[in-house]
């Protein structure tokens, strides 16, 4: 199958890790998140051994909660000892919750509310991914009100071009992150803050992009974040002790996608990184990732309930299903495509081309469109691969369709890890 966790046993049923689809349906309704926890486990382990193999002392992994937020989550990344990206209070919050060490998080965003900067400074985060000025001096302010030197990064924009979709291409001149270096901009803003006396700068912080399967863009930006270190540090003789190279590996979500090895990924990005530092004569900084997607992407799939099938003559056949855009917004954003199949007849043929719609009042709603899956009936299960990322944490509640639950399984046991949302929950927050 399309990833190692996945399998079809005796009955037909879809498996993943050591536990059937079908009886989770069965067992939690639907629609329903599955997590593979030992997968996420095996995945953070590949690359801190990757790292520990190929980097410098001090190297790190920063899994990317954006990815897949829940306490569960965190309370695995404090077992296998990796570092967290936060990118807002919540995140945060969620993080300190599952007793995750504040000192090991690293907040980022390009709008930190003033009051989200507070409150971080409050719990002893411990890094800063400063993306402007203004965050700069509202972190200064803070920290010295608090009598504290707060460490921080800078967010630099390389100026390299992914090719990957242009809404998750980060790395551009033209883009909403980071500082630019070739506008000399970037060089402004170091000297300003080395002049910051509540401020530490111990690193410089640049990300490409998400969905990315070459280490070209990783190589080039290498290359740009050296020389700019270089150059600083002949005119000001300040070196960063870490480089922050950000997250961005792809993940397979169809057979068309290539397999990616993280690990020769890694040890190539560390390789080039070393050569680089030698030749313009500056010592190999520690090298930070931030890894989300290809933490917890081929973790996850969602299972749904076919609740119709209708077939259009001369145009597509519409397989209907119980949830969509509210828990799988990526078709609607970006055209992502998605491996599917029926989770209860997942050993017969999938020659049944469809597009499968999702609930919501809006044509675009739909998870994939040329899908070929077995042939449907209503009340089939329908299973969408490679979810473990962006679709929980980019949920909604539009059309007042509540959440899906989540279920973690491991070594064929499983457990709830988010429960289904109410109509109750819906309510919560209105004042009646
Ligand atoms: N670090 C920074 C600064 C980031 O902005 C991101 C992702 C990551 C790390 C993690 O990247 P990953 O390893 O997951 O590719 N919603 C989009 C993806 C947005 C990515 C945002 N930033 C999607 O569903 O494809």
């Amino acid at each position: 199958m399309l990833h190692s966790n996945l399998s079809v046993n005796n009955a037909g049923h879809l498996v993943i890790g050591s536990s059937d689809v079908v009886e989770l349906a069965i067992k939690y309704g639907t629609p329903l998140y599955i997590v593979d926890e030992d997968r996420i486990r095996e995945n953070c382990r590949k690359y801190k051994d990757a790292i520990a193999k190929f980097l410098a002392p001090g190297s790190a992994v920063l899994y990317a909660g954006k990815a897949l937020c829940y306490t569960g989550v965190y309370k695995i990344m404090v077992q296998e000892g990796l570092c967290a990206d936060i990118v807002s209070a919540g995140e945060l919050y969620t993080a300190l919750r599952a007793g995750f060490p504040a000192e090991k998080m690293y907040f980022h965003g390009n709008s930190k509310p003033d009051d989200e900067i507070e409150y971080a400074i409050d719990v002893g985060v411990g890094h800063f991914v400063v993306d402007s000025l203004e965050e700069l001096e509202k972190i200064d302010q803070y920290a010295g009100r608090k009598k504290t030197k707060q460490k921080i990064f800078l967010r630099l924009t390389p100026d390299i071009d992914t090719h990957t979709h242009r809404k998750i291409s980060t790395g551009v001149l033209d883009c909403k992150f980071g500082t630019p270096i070739v506008t000399g901009q970037a060089e402004e803003l170091v000297r300003t803050t080395l002049q910051k006396k509540n401020i530490l700068l111990d690193g410089l912080h640049c990300h490409v992009g998400s969905q990315i399967f070459s280490e070209e863009p990783y190589l080039q930006c290498a290359e740009v974040m050296v020389d700019f270190i270089a150059d600083i540090y002949r005119k000001i003789g300040w070196l960063p002790a870490y480089l922050d190279m950000g997250g961005g590996f792809g993940v397979r979500y169809t057979e068309n996608d290539p397999e990616v090895n993280y690990e020769k990924m890694i040890e190539n990005i560390g390789a080039t990184l070393s050569a680089l530092c030698s030749d313009r004569g500056i010592p190999i900084p520690a090298l930070l990732l931030e890894p989300g997607r290809s933490i917890v992407g081929d973790a996850g799939i969602t299972v749904y309930r076919v609740t119709g099938v209708k077939e259009i003559p001369h145009c597509n056949n519409y397989v209907a299903i119980d949830g969509g855009m509210t828990d799988n917004p990526r078709y609607t954003l970006y055209g992502a495509k998605y491996t599917m199949l029926l989770a209860n007849k997942a050993k017969k043929i999938a020659d049944y081309k469809c597009a499968v719609a999702g609930r919501c009042c809006e044509s675009g709603d739909l998870l994939g469109e040329d899908v070929a899956i077995q042939h449907p009936v209503k009340g089939d299960l329908l299973a969408v691969l490679t979810t473990g990322a962006y679709n929980y944490s980019m949920a909604s509640n539009y059309n007042r369709i509540p959440r899906p639950a989540m279920v973690a399984v491991c070594g064929g046991e499983d457990h709830l890890a988010v429960r289904r949302e109410s109509y109750e929950d819906l309510l919560a927050m209105d004042t009646l």
